[in-house]
């Protein structure tokens, strides 16, 4: 029993490795360039200035007074979600401290594009 167990896990475990690393090779070939546009505006001070407040894998001295954005895609299966966050974040609370990078005209349509593109491959 235990050991049958110990032998489906390990297969899961192998397959997830694989979806994994097939994954990556499509988002790779696909998004990147934009991924690189949007990690530029993220972490630019004078754009999304998304460290001031989220830790973001390969940010500097980042803020912690917001969840880290980290497994985004399991948090946003939808990316119209997430993008609407990133848009307006007060949509989904009213006193949410995050600016609203579309109403303020911090960022582009465009920009926030390539940003939600960046985050979603957190
Ligand atoms: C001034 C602080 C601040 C800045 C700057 C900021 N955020 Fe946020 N963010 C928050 C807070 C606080 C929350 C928690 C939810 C809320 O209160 O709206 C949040 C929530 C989020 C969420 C939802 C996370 C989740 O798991 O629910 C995402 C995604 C997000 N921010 C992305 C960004 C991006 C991308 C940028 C930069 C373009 C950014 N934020 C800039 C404060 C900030």
């Amino acid at each position: 029993m235990r050991k049958s167990f110990r032998i489906v896990s390990t297969a899961l475990s192998a397959l997830a490795l694989i979806g994994t690393i097939g994954f990556s090779a499509t988002a790779i070939a696909g998004d990147k360039k934009a991924e690189n546009v949007g990690k530029k505006l993220a972490f630019n001070k004078k754009k999304g200035n998304c460290l001031a407040c989220h830790v973001i894998a390969g940010g500097a001295q980042p803020g912690n007074i917001a969840p880290p954005l980290v497994g985004m895609k399991g948090r946003f299966p939808d990316k119209a979600v997430l993008r609407a966050q990133i848009s307006d974040p007060r949509a989904a609370n009213p006193d949410s401290m995050m600016p609203p990078f579309s109403a303020h005209g911090i960022l582009t349509e465009k920009e926030i594009d390539a940003v939600v593109d960046f985050i979603y491959s957190l």
